[in-house]
């Protein structure tokens, strides 16, 4: 990135600054039919909206791209194509994670591909058959829902989910989600803390997080 920038500095300031013209004109617009600041949260559940008040984003408002993790030795391809990993024999703690997928400028993405995997509740992955595999695409707000087991602890890691977030013709994002209060998010050497989810534990022992994904999407 560095050196992009010093090696081409002089375009990329165009660039910038023709980005920066965009911005302000589509703001402009949005303020001028009365819709700005538009918080992007509409299909949040109501009881959700405390939990996810730090999640909203504005148009307009450079997001963060999500970080990027290494892919692990257990991705299969050709996963199926379903939300909802858990089946009734499934054990472990109920865990439903929602949010969305951002393009960096805060704009929903529609129809992104999210493609998770992850251990069970004894830390195993299933790497014969599909279990808590699973793909998906968010809707035309961007959300995704994810329902599922709060993954097993297994050797030499910290607990976490594995995904693959793509937008429509953009590159695929391959990272990994984590959950505060670990004691092995100390020491485990992958382990980044803009990936740890917002979690909330319910009374009846299930367990809800949030997360949302900012990805490039050219
Ligand atoms: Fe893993």
């Amino acid at each position: 990135m560095t050196h992009a920038l010093k090696s081409d500095t002089g375009s990329r300031n165009v660039k910038k600054l023709v980005r920066l013209g965009l911005g302000v004109a589509a703001a402009g617009a949005i303020v001028a039919a009365g819709l700005a600041p538009r918080v992007l949260a509409q299909s949040v559940p109501a009881d959700a909206i405390a939990q996810t008040t730090a999640l909203t984003t504005t148009i307009g408002q450079t997001q963060t791209l999500t970080v990027s993790q290494t892919e692990g030795p257990y991705f299969k391809t050709n996963s199926p194509e379903r939300s909802a990993l858990v089946t009734d024999s499934t054990q472990g703690t109920l865990l439903t994670v929602t949010g969305q997928v951002l393009a960096a400028d805060g704009t929903p993405v529609a129809n992104a591909l999210l493609d998770f995997w992850q251990a069970d509740a004894s830390g195993a992955y299933d790497n014969s058959g599909y279990t808590l595999r699973g793909h998906q695409y968010t809707d035309e707000n961007g959300n995704y829902t994810l329902t599922t087991v709060v993954p097993g602890l297994y050797p030499g890691r910290t607990r976490h989910i594995h995904v693959k977030v793509q937008a429509p013709g953009g590159p695929t994002l391959t990272t990994q989600l984590y959950f505060p209060g670990e004691a092995r998010n100390s020491t485990d050497g992958i382990f980044d803390p803009s990936l740890v989810l917002n979690t909330q534990s319910n009374t009846d022992g299930t367990e809800n997080a949030t997360f949302n994904f900012v990805v490039q999407t050219a």
